[in-house]
């Protein structure tokens, strides 16, 4: 992995889901957090995705999960630091990271399946930025409208 650690965090109808992902980073003795919910009650995404960028620094990757994945990453992208990346499929994730230099994936466990789901992941976290002319323009989303 390129970070020290992860976040991960979902709401209700991505509990089953991120349980399933935290045994993978477990398993795999990948350092991670995870801020809940804790269970399959009803809950409110965005108060996982703010909570989850609150901890975000440069030495973390986040991970969320919501049904269709949209709402949290939508709620993740207010965060000024937050470059949070969409992905259904294991090459988005590739370039989220090579070309975006994302930092939180977002996964919608209503549309994918457990597998792809850790295929993702891996893509994600063990793919560098690759840097060069991709810089200025990561600069260009942080300086805003
Ligand atoms: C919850 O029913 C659902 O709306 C939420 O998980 C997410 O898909 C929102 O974008």
């Amino acid at each position: 992995m390129l970070r020290e650690k992860i976040y991960i965090a979902s709401d209700h109808a991505g509990f089953e889901l991120k349980e399933k992902i935290c045994e993978f980073l477990k398993n795999k003795q990948i350092s991670f957090t995870d801020l809940g919910t804790d269970s399959k009650q009803s809950c409110d995404y965005p108060d996982y995705a703010h909570l989850l960028a609150s901890k975000m620094d440069s030495k973390s990757f986040g991970i969320l999960i919501c049904g269709t994945g949209i709402g949290i990453s939508i709620t993740a992208n207010k965060h000024k630091k937050i470059r949070c990346a969409l992905c259904h499929e294991s090459l988005s994730a590739k370039f989220a990271r090579k070309h975006n230099d994302a930092n939180v994936l977002a996964l919608g466990a209503r549309l994918i399946g457990v597998d792809l789901a850790l295929d993702i992941i891996e893509n994600f976290i063990q793919t560098p930025f690759e840097e060069g002319r991709h810089i200025k323009r990561i600069q260009k989303i942080e300086a805003g409208l």
